[in-house]
């Protein structure tokens, strides 16, 4: 670890209890110091649900591996541009960061500490509006128009909108929504479909418990609605240049980015076998299962199964996916893809490992906080 790392580790240790009261106390000093940026933000604003300060924390922390994450931050900067957040803004923060963490570390808080979240943010900052910067050619976002909103189940949607200007994006990638129904508050859903000629995007979107933006555009979104989308990020992409063959883990929605894997495959792949394996608690939930069993009919290298964990008459595997992959193992030497909630990827990921699959291989979207 180096100084600057034990430095930042040291210094938050001091705070970290009190983070509640860190984030009211760093959005107000934000909005004291400058009102406009206000209006940047959600409308109803939840301080402790938003999502600025902890991933502020978490990028600063990760300053040590600066290669990892250098595509992130440029596309985190460049996915900004939906908020209209510009280069000074970025003084604005860290300035409300550092009075936070002064006031909470109290006298504990060091010039040596001081200096260390500067030297890190400022790393941080740099390769947001580097990467913000290099997308200029493109709009801060895009207006698309819903085409078609079809209600799978009680909870599930799949809702296909198409952007008024080309969105480029590669299969496997997400992509932040916002809808007129929860005006700047911006989710990320994975696109569901490769790249196609028309420009239009599909979307898989479960509504979760008390959810805003999930439920709004499960039971609200309809045709003709305009949404917003901000530019594509991720690195779920599939590996061209690999000859392996690919084993992909899907729970629930998770199926969104695979199914678009699978389609960009359809297109070339002539000799990889892939596997797919879709979780989901009942039947009902597995609510593309029919279009997945077509595709597995028509491509021969595509094969298919699907499990429930709390649906006994199911006609098919019983038990967590991640089991289930286990007990179709071995699987040496394969490319893997694993998306859906977190407890879904963080057993799938635990089993991979107990299975010594080297973690190169396994590409994953975990569908919240992991
Ligand atoms: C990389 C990535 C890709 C994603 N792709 C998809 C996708 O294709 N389809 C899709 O439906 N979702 C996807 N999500 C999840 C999506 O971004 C939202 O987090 C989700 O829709 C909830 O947003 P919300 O505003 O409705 O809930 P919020 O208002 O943010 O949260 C409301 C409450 O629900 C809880 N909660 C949030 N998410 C979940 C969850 N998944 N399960 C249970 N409780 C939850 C929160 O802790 C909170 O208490 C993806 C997330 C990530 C990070
Ligand atoms: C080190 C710098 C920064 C990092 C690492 C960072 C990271 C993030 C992340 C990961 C999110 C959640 C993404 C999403 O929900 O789409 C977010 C949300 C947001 N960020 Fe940043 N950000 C930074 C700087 C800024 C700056 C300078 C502004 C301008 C004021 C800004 C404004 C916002 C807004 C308005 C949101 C949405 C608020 C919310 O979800 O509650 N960010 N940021």
């Amino acid at each position: 670890m180096s100084d600057l790392s034990r430095l930042l580790k040291e210094s938050w240790s001091l705070v970290e209890e009190q983070q509640d009261k860190l984030a009211s106390y760093f959005y107000a000093r934000m909005f004291l110091n400058q009102p406009q940026l206000r209006d940047l933000f959600p409308v109803q604003m939840d301080v402790q649900r938003s999502r600025l300060l902890g991933a502020i924390v978490t990028a600063v922390q990760t300053v040590d591996d600066p290669d990892t994450f250098d595509e992130y931050l440029r596309s985190l900067g460049r996915d900004h541009r939906k908020f209209h957040v510009r280069p000074e803004h970025y003084d604005v923060i860290r300035e409300a960061l550092l009075e936070g963490l002064r006031t909470f570390a109290g006298d504990q808080w060091t010039y040596e500490f001081d200096q260390a979240w500067r030297d890190a943010y400022a790393v941080i900052a740099e390769k947001m509006i580097a990467g913000a910067e290099a997308d200029s050619t493109n709009p801060p976002y895009w207006h698309a128009e819903v085409l078609y909103h079809e209600r799978r189940n009680q909870d599930i949607a799949v809702i296909t909108c198409r952007p008024l200007q080309p969105l480029e994006y590669r299969a496997g990638q997400y992509i932040s929504v916002e809808c007129k129904y929860q005006p700047r508050l911006w989710r990320v859903y994975s696109a569901a479909n490769a790249p196609r000629k028309d420009g239009s995007i599909d979307f898989h979107v479960r509504a979760v418990g008390a959810g805003w933006v999930s439920s709004a555009l499960v039971r609200k979104v309809q045709p003709g609605d305009m949404i917003r989308l901000g530019a594509p990020m991720g690195s779920m992409v599939l590996d061209r240049r690999s000859t392996r063959d690919i084993v992909c883990v899907a729970g629930g929605t998770g199926f969104a980015p695979i199914k678009a894997l699978i389609e960009e495959m359809t297109r070339a792949n002539r000799t990889r076998w892939v596997h797919v394996f879709v979780g989901a608690r009942n039947r009902d939930d597995l609510y593309d299962l029919a279009c997945l069993n077509r595709l597995a009919a028509r491509y021969p290298w595509l094969s298919v199964v699907a499990a429930t964990t709390d649906d006994p008459d199911f006609p098919g595997e019983h038990g967590r996916i991640s089991d289930v992959v286990a007990r179709y193992g071995p699987w040496n030497d394969h490319d893997f893809f694993v998306s859906g909630s977190p407890q879904m990827v963080r057993s799938t990921l635990r089993t991979l490992a107990e299975m010594q699959v080297p973690a190169i291989r396994i590409k994953y979207d975990a569908f919240g906080d992991s």
